[in-house]
């Protein structure tokens, strides 16, 4: 079955102008993201992917062409429809997760899921449900967020981010500011999610995050350098892994 876009670009272009320079970040890119990937973007620091991915989610707006977003086109959005539209559809996990220090891990989740005007009953069931799925158990609920391990806080970072059931999470380095154990709890999470037909989009620049992808695009020069398809994600396959690498070598990595 061909896989159906969910996220197309038109000639799509992101300037800054520093100091009265402008600085052209995307150029021209049209692309495609489709649905149920697990989709990774890499390339060299300041590249522009996290530009990239705020064009793609409607976080900050294209200088110049389109972004359509399961066939709407947000660029045409004003500030006000594109907040609407972001928490309706988006969810978003960054390398620093932004509890809010005042309320338990529970509320943290629970305000995020009442801004979309969900039922309450079955919000508190989707929120437990979810919280054990990510291995944050029952007795840290009613924790606040400085009580929690910089892993731990990131898996209540990525309930947050689904718990609106949003069409893509958009996730910017999730593993960067975490160490080894806690990066895999957090990548087997997101490996889990879009096993469940969750669309991820993530930027990363560890392999071993980007080997969680079934498609690595390589942003480069304002625009994809290359992109390499890996298939479905397998713990352990050292030829998906071979082929990870050839392909960020042949890119320049
Ligand atoms: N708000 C901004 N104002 C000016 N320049 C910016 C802004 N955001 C990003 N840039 C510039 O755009 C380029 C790409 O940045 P970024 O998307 O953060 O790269 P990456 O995520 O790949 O490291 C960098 O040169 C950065 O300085
Ligand atoms: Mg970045």
């Amino acid at each position: 079955m061909p896989k159906k876009s969910i996220i197309r670009t038109e000639k799509l272009c992101k300037s800054f102008s520093t100091g009265g320079v402008q600085h052209h970040v995307i150029k021209n890119l049209d692309t495609e993201i489709y649905e149920g990937d697990f989709t990774v973007i890499m390339g060299a620091s300041g590249a522009g992917k996290s530009t990239l991915m705020y064009a793609l989610s409607g976080m900050d707006k294209a200088s110049l062409g389109k972004v359509h977003f399961a066939d709407r086109d947000i660029t045409k959005y004003t500030s006000d429809q594109l907040a609407i539209f972001r928490r309706k559809h988006c969810g978003f996990v960054f390398q620093q997760v932004y509890l809010m220090d005042s309320m338990s891990v529970m509320d943290n989740v629970l305000t995020a899921g009442l801004l979309t005007g969900q039922n309450k009953r079955e919000l508190n069931k989707r929120a437990q449900s979810l919280l054990e799925q990510v291995g944050v158990g029952r007795k840290l609920w009613n924790k606040f967020p400085n009580q929690l391990s910089g892993g731990e806080a990131q898996r209540v970072g990525i309930v947050r981010a689904i718990i609106n059931s949003p069409d893509m999470v958009f996730a910017d380095e999730p593993t960067g500011a975490l160490n080894s154990s806690s990066s895999d709890a957090v990548l087997n999470v997101l490996t889990e999610v879009n096993k469940q037909g969750q669309s991820i989009l993530m930027v990363t620049h560890d392999m071993k995050s980007a080997r969680r992808g079934n498609r690595i695009i390589y942003f480069k020069d304002g625009t994809i350098g290359g992109e390499c398809d890996l298939g479905p994600y397998v713990s352990g396959d050292r030829a998906r892994h071979d082929k990870l690498r050839n392909f960020l070598s042949d890119m320049g990595w």
